[in-house]
């Protein structure tokens, strides 16, 4: 995946640099050309002597080169990839701003290849709202984010903040390229150019102020088809009531209740060229939260049920021309009929049934066997197999959709077609 390719390494001023050392080695195991280019800021955590020595190239880190008076533009253009590991939080203001003052932010902004940045800093930096409104405007232009781990910073201070590891930085990498080779994609896989809306988990309605009527929902699914899809090169929103990893790309916006994410998705699936309602959301709700703790001593509470909003039913009813509509079904029985039912009564274009009663599906499980039925008439049984698996097939099938391509859709290589 990597072999041949030309990535610029952009290592910018934190502790977390001589992390990019690292990174370097393994692009370069891997066959890619790396280009480093450093900050002032960098060269004072790590010498360039020594990323010039395992680099494909010498380090460069000045605007102002007497052999090359336009080091930047040559850059830029040269690049198949950038990435920018550690990213402080300087670099990421600057290059949200277009505020081009170095060699890495002036060849950030003269390249059109995908950049990927790998966030690094302390906790309480991470989570400032300068950053996090930073790094959403990166998002939404198509930047990639590698969210940072937790765990050891700078000055034995323990928290979120943490470099991501390299092998995790050069799983992104190969993520993007295997987008940007995928069939369809020119610069990037099947579904650039397409706008997607994943919803996922189970939402949680309150009771009173600390407790809640959830369900089993992990939200796996959703991600995993999240993941999938801005890997095919779209740019995906995720409305979500889980805290797993964001995964490469995706941007997240975390809700809690059936109507928080009703109303993220009445704003952004106008615009969504596919949306799929992966979300496990409650039917019912709790008709007046209490907004303080219910105490024993209070007797057993009586807690009245109201119905939430249909989310799914309700973006069917005015689903926009030309965007497919996925839903799920979870059942424990007469999979079959329920979905074919759901996918009339929701006004969806495709519904993913899963027996969710059954060994290994759905709820919590990192595997999945579903139920695929579309309007057009089609009728997929994929077996068994990761949800990451179940995504991709179940992409390929909105692609073929989506085109007009005739049946069968693609199986995965466990899947049973039960088609007629
Ligand atoms: N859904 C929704 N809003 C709700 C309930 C469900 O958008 N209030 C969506 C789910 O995200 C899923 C689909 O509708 O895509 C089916 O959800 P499911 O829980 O299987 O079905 P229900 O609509 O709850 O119907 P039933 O209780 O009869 O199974």
């Amino acid at each position: 995946m990597l072999a041949g390719r030309r990535v610029v390494l952009g290592v910018t001023g934190g502790i977390a640099a001589y992390k990019a050392i690292e990174l370097c080695r393994r692009l370069v195991d891997a066959g890619a050309h790396v280009v480093p280019v450093m900050t002032a800021g960098a060269q004072r955590f790590v010498g360039a002597t020594t990323l010039s020595a395992l680099a494909s190239e010498p380090v460069q880190s000045s605007l102002w080169s007497e052999a090359d008076p336009i080091p930047h533009t040559r850059l830029g253009q040269n690049a198949e990839l950038i990435v920018v590991a550690p990213a402080t939080a300087r670099f990421l203001s600057a290059y949200a701003t277009g505020y081009s003052h170095d060699l890495l932010t002036a060849t950030l902004l003269a390249t059109r290849a995908p950049v990927v940045v790998c966030p690094a800093m302390h906790t309480e930096m991470w989570e400032h709202p300068a950053v996090q409104e930073n790094l959403a405007t990166l998002r939404r232009r198509g930047v990639i984010v590698v969210e940072p781990d937790s765990g050891r910073l700078a000055g034995g201070d323990v928290g979120h903040g943490r470099l991501a590891a390299p092998e995790r930085i050069v799983a992104a990498i190969s993520e993007v390229f295997a987008a940007t080779d995928a069939p369809g994609g020119q610069a990037g896989g099947a579904l650039r150019g397409m706008s997607v809306l994943v919803t996922a988990g189970g939402t949680r309605e309150p009771i009173d102020a600390v407790r809640f009527i959830g369900n089993r929902s992990s939200g796996k699914q959703g991600y995993a088809i999240a993941a999938e899809a801005a890997a095919r090169g779209a740019e995906v929103t995720l409305v979500t009531t889980s805290n797993l990893a964001v995964p490469p790309g995706v941007s997240v916006e975390r809700v809690e209740t059936a109507a928080e994410m009703h109303a993220a998705c009445e704003r952004i699936a106008p615009t969504a060229d596919i949306v799929v309602m992966a979300a496990a959301v409650a039917d019912f709700r709790p008709a007046a939260a209490v907004d303080h703790k219910l105490k024993k001593a209070d007797g057993t509470p009586q807690i009245v049920l109201e119905p939430t909003p249909d989310i799914l039913a309700s973006l069917g009813a005015s689903k926009p021309a030309g965007q497919t509509l996925v839903g799920f079904a979870a059942e424990t029985s007469e999979l079959r009929a329920n979905a074919g039912l759901k996918l009339v009564a929701k006004g969806a274009d495709i519904i993913v049934a899963n027996d969710v009663s059954a060994p290994g599906v759905g709820f919590e499980h990192d595997t999945n066997a579903v139920l695929i039925l579309t309007a057009s008439g089609r009728d997929l049984s994929l077996g068994l197999g990761e949800k990451r698996e179940i995504a991709a097939a179940l992409l390929d099938l909105i692609v073929e959709e989506r085109s007009g391509t005739a049946e069968p859709a693609r199986p995965t290589e466990n899947s049973t077609p039960t088609g007629a």
